[in-house]
């Protein structure tokens, strides 16, 4: 007769594209219940807006088919989003559980655009989702989404004062063109004002019970992204670059920013990628081709998504009304659409990779220092001292066993990741639905 270890065992077959681990290693099968023959359970899926739900989900039912003696299947299709961010260390945003910042090197390469949009096909997809302009030298996105007017209330929340975001499409929205009195007020601000309404506006605006928090950032690297990146855990940013050789190399500067700061880079967005003519049906690439694709090259991040050049996108922001609301079924939504979903799952990605890195580290500390040795000599000497240590560092070798995980170097950590875990195959996300 079949047995729950028989069911457990056919559904390790099942692997999630995305994570390239099977859906009950990742904790996806929950309730499980098995009575002569009559099968019931719930496939939990990290995000609704995972690109391959539906084909773990058949994946699921053709493997359960393949077991004799289940007369009555009854399955539960729930998602959850995942947690992307690190949050213990941290009482700041623990109701957030994805921050995704929006960067680029270069200005008016459409991050705002792209942020916006995003924002809104998440949200779609049935995720909370809120969206902080954290560009306050120029906000732009109160005139995008026609709330130039709108005043941000306060509300007494126990003993601390905190905003209240407006709404728009279930997003919840916050932007210092919400207080700034006249257009340009915000260019007179310093440094340091600048940081503490960045701060201000992450740790007292009342964002409760989100899934993903985008946050859209001024161009390049000042003090905002980095104020940002050093008040709370970020899950991971996400690059906007136009196909231009000159905004792609600027972008890599700014990724080399965040990259010091080790913050997780989610992957790439490529916007104006082409402008597809309703004439004659072609793609024409009006600022050339690969921009992108060779950042994402470069960096070892993962393309999200192409954005086409819609003039129904600018005018749209002009007058106050994104194209996911006005033209829900143009091609520039449904890219908006494959973007968001491919974002998700990487924000999915990077929950399991901290997962990863925690067991990891509860392993590492709970062993003695030969047992470590053991771990290490598994790796050969070579590899170590030519792909992760330099030659200079090689006496560390010997006194890494001793080390607590805090006190490894980060290749180390990778490298034993790793070892643990396998090498990770996760990348490359399909950019089409
Ligand atoms: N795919 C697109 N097709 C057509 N127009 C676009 C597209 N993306 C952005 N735009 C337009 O380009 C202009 C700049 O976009 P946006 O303000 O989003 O850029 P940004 O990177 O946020 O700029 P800044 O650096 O000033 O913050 C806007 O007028 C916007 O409507
Ligand atoms: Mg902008």
């Amino acid at each position: 007769m079949v047995g729950i270890d028989d069911v457990l065992n056919k559904l390790t077959t099942v692997i999630d594209p995305d994570l390239k681990k099977d859906i009950v290693s990742m904790g996806m099968i929950k309730d499980l219940e098995l009575n002569s023959g009559n099968l019931k359970f719930t496939l939990e899926l990290t995000t609704p807006a995972c690109p391959f739900n539906e084909e773990i989900e058949q994946d699921v039912r053709k493997a359960i088919d393949q077991l004799d003696g289940i007369d009555n299947f009854d399955m539960k299709v729930t998602a959850k989003v995942t947690e992307g961010r690190s949050v213990s260390q941290d009482e700041f945003l623990k109701d957030v559980k994805n921050v995704i910042a929006v960067a680029s090197g270069k200005g008016g390469v459409g991050k705002s655009t792209v942020a916006l949009n995003l924002s809104l096909a998440l949200a779609k997809t049935g995720a909370k989702v809120g969206l902080l302009d954290a560009d306050i030298y120029g906000p732009s996105i109160p005139l995008m989404l026609g709330m130039k007017g709108t005043e941000m209330d306060v509300e007494m929340d126990q003993e601390k004062r905190k905003l209240v975001p407006p709404e728009y499409e279930g997003i919840k929205v916050v932007s210092f063109g919400f207080f700034a009195q006249t257009e340009h007020q915000a260019a007179i601000y310093r440094g340091p004002i600048i940081s503490g309404i960045v701060k201000q506006f992450l740790v007292d605006t009342l964002w409760t019970d989100l899934d993903y928090l985008i946050v859209d950032l001024p161009p390049g690297t000042g003090d905002i992204p980095l104020t940002l990146a050093q008040t709370i855990p970020i899950t991971g940013i996400l690059v906007v670059t136009t196909p231009q050789e000159v905004a792609s190399s600027v972008a890599s500067k700014a990724i080399g920013m965040f990259d010091k700061l080790n913050v997780p880079m989610l992957g790439v967005v490529e916007n104006m990628s082409y402008f597809e003519c309703s004439k004659c049906n072609e793609k024409h690439y009006i600022f050339g081709k690969g921009g992108a694709e060779k950042i994402s090259e470069k960096h070892n991040m993962p393309l999200l998504g192409t954005i086409p050049l819609n003039s129904g996108i600018m005018a749209g922001s002009d007058l106050g009304k994104p194209v996911m609301i006005t033209q829900p079924d143009s091609p520039s939504a449904e890219a908006f659409t494959v973007a968001a979903k491919n974002i998700a799952a990487q924000c999915s990605i990077q929950h399991y990779k901290m997962k990863e890195e925690a067991e990891a580290e509860a392993k590492w500390d709970g062993l003695s220092p030969e047992e470590r040795q053991k771990i290490l000599d598994e790796f050969t000497l070579e590899e170590l001292s030519t792909q992760v240590l330099p030659e200079h560092e090689e006496e560390d070798e010997v006194e890494m066993q001793n080390k607590t995980w805090a006190e490894l170097k980060h290749e180390i950590q990778v490298a034993i990741i790793q070892h643990l875990f396998g090498k990770p195959k996760v990348q490359t996300t399909p950019t089409t639905s």
